[in-house]
């Protein structure tokens, strides 16, 4: 049987993504719309295990729609990973009287959530990552927060790359995808694509291309490159190494994880929150939200882990038509 829930809880854990605090508003006032307590918990499953836990009212998410980070802040713990950890996240929900616990984070998270679940608090996931790396939605809380910012940043540095006349290689965040850096490569008209999903790097290929563009008369080449291809300064350094073109390596780095959300980030955070809090009023648990075709949608958590995420060859094969010239 379905149980009433009284008491909604919210956390943001693993890395943050700009449009988690639009996600904390939407889940703190659409549950005390419906007549829901609702309790914040800080530093993901780490505050819920200390205890570090305090009731939201509406005015406590004012004020927060534009701003990035997580004003429930964020973290990773390891204690949560093993099954005395869990019991006394379960444990610490009961002593706050949380009977419905929203974690907006990504897939690690969501696996923290499936422990709490069976554990008799009834739990939902809402993706908050910008590496747009879950299975089962298309989109994910923050990406295109991320590859924006990415995008200004790799505009800046093609300038003084033409200037300078050089090879700029540019690795962006993606631990184990390489969907910002796909996006980057086009939005940023980059000659080159290295990212985990088409591991066919040649290096002496890139080089040869590189050459090739210098004869004909290009002033500079960019490169992006997936963090989770990493090697970029290596990469640089042998350009340079064997074409005699001066190149330079820049890691983006966190900078990508900040900023104000953009609209598209804010709407889907909104949506999400309050999609988590119906599915909570409805008795259910261990669900993920998702964003599939075009609607939201939610899956038990598990089989939307364990779904494929699907990788747009389209997008990539165009990618490689508007490298050449
Ligand atoms: P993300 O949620 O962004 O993927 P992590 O993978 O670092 O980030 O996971 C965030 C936190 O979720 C971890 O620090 C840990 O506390 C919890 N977690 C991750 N995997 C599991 C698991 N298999 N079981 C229980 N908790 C987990
Ligand atoms: O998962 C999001 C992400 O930003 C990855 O792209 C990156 O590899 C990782 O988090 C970095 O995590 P940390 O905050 O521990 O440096």
């Amino acid at each position: 049987m379905n149980k009433e829930i009284s008491t909604i809880g919210v956390l943001t854990s693993g890395g943050d993504a700009p449009g988690m605090n639009a996600a904390i508003r939407a889940v703190v006032r659409t549950a005390l719309a419906q007549g829901k307590k609702v309790m914040g918990i800080r530093k993901g499953y780490n505050g819920l295990i200390s205890g570090e836990i305090f009731e939201m009212e509406s005015k406590s998410v004012s004020d927060t729609i534009q701003k990035g980070g997580t004003i429930l802040y964020t973290a990773r713990c390891k204690e949560f990973l093993t099954p005395e950890g869990q019991q006394r996240g379960a444990d610490m929900c009961k002593v706050f009287g949380i009977d419905g616990l929203v974690v907006i984070g990504g897939d690690g998270s969501f696996r923290g959530a499936e422990k709490l679940s069976n554990l008799g608090i009834n739990t939902i996931g809402v993706p908050g990552t910008i590496d747009l790396d879950i299975g089962c939605t298309d989109y994910t809380i923050g990406f295109d927060t991320a590859v924006n910012t990415a995008m200004e940043n790799i505009d800046r540095i093609r300038d003084t790359s033409t200037s300078h006349e050089r090879c700029s290689i540019v690795e962006v965040m993606g631990r184990d995808a390489g969907y910002i850096a796909l996006w980057c490569g086009i939005v940023n008209g980059a000659e080159e694509i290295i990212i985990p999903e088409r591991p066919d790097m040649d290096e002496n290929e890139i080089i040869r291309r590189v050459i090739e563009n210098r004869k004909k008369g290009k002033k500079h080449n960019l490169i992006i490159i997936a963090e989770g291809v990493g090697g970029s300064i290596e990469l640089a350094e042998k350009i340079e190494r064997v074409t005699g073109i001066e190149s330079r390596a820049t890691i983006l780095g966190h900078l990508q994880r900040g900023g104000s959300p953009t609209a598209l980030d804010r709407m889907h955070a909104s949506m999400m929150g309050a999609y988590a809090v119906d599915l909570l009023c409805e008795g259910k648990s261990n669900r993920v939200v998702a964003f599939k075709n075009g609607k939201y949608v939610d899956f038990d958590i598990d089989e939307g882990l364990t779904m494929e995420k699907h990788f747009s060859d389209f997008r990539y094969d165009i990618s490689k038509l508007l490298e050449t010239r």
